[in-house]
């Protein structure tokens, strides 16, 4: 079987490797997206499709439920959410992310703010009956890893579920460098937060090929009264 090609990430692992050699854990995403924006620099996730592990899962017709895109990016995955008929918010600590979500995005009914996840509006608590995490937390170092992943979960609503899309590996030809940098199985289940608890939580393989394996986890919270 022939391999992929490579994901260009030199330009994301170098921003990075300055912003966090600064003692910067974020700043780097601004950057990326800015040069990117400027012609100088490739955005690695940057594709027009959603993801195809969110598609996977089969959500169901949101029905006009709330749902939460944590670390939006220009907006491939709120845009599928939206239009499988939930009302969305999407949030990126990039505001050039934004702009290029909402530019690329004209008419869109999806919300797209400006916000950090680890200083998110009190509003958001249990305020979402669908959250997604994407790709997100295996793009941040072990110093801030743990108090993104706690805070995810406190968006959901009593009811609510929780997505976990994230990287299980790197690709096997990789040499260990990140961003990505794959979760842990324990990780994964730090995302149960409070009396949200796992309702799958799969490890996808991709036997034979260099492409790395992917967490798909959800969690759901009971009803309220319940
Ligand atoms: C690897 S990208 C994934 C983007 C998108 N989820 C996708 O799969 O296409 C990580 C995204 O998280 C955003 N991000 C990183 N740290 C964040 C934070 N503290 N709060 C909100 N967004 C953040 C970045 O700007 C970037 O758009």
């Amino acid at each position: 079987m022939t391999s992929p090609p490579p994901v260009p990430a030199g330009d994301a692992r170098r921003l990075a490797a300055e912003s966090l050699a600064a003692g910067d854990s974020t700043g780097w995403f601004e950057r990326l997206y800015a040069e990117s924006r400027a012609g100088t620099a490739e955005v690695p996730w940057d594709v027009p499709e959603p993801s195809a592990h969110l598609r996977a899962l089969g959500l169901p017709p949101g029905g006009g439920r709330s749902a939460l895109i944590v670390g939006c990016g220009p907006g491939r995955d709120a845009e599928h959410v939206a239009a499988l008929g939930y009302r969305v918010t999407a949030f990126d600590i990039s505001a050039t992310a934004i702009d290029l979500a909402r530019e690329r995005h004209p008419g869109s009914t999806v919300d797209y703010v400006v916000a950090d996840l680890l200083d998110p509006p009190a509003a958001w608590r249990a305020a979402y009956d669908l959250v997604v995490e994407s790709n997100n937390v295996q793009a941040l170092p072990p110093g801030i890893r743990a108090a993104a992943i706690a805070t995810v979960g406190t968006f959901v609503a009593p009811g609510g579920t929780l997505i976990v899309l994230a990287a299980a590996t790197t690709r096997l030809d990789s040499d260990g460098s990140g961003p990505p940098w794959p979760l842990t199985r324990a990780e994964i289940d730090a995302f149960a937060t409070g009396d949200l608890s796992p309702v799958s939580v799969t490890r996808t393989p991709a036997p034979g090929t260099t492409l790395p394996t992917r967490w798909r986890a959800v969690f759901t919270r009971p009803s309220a009264g319940r």
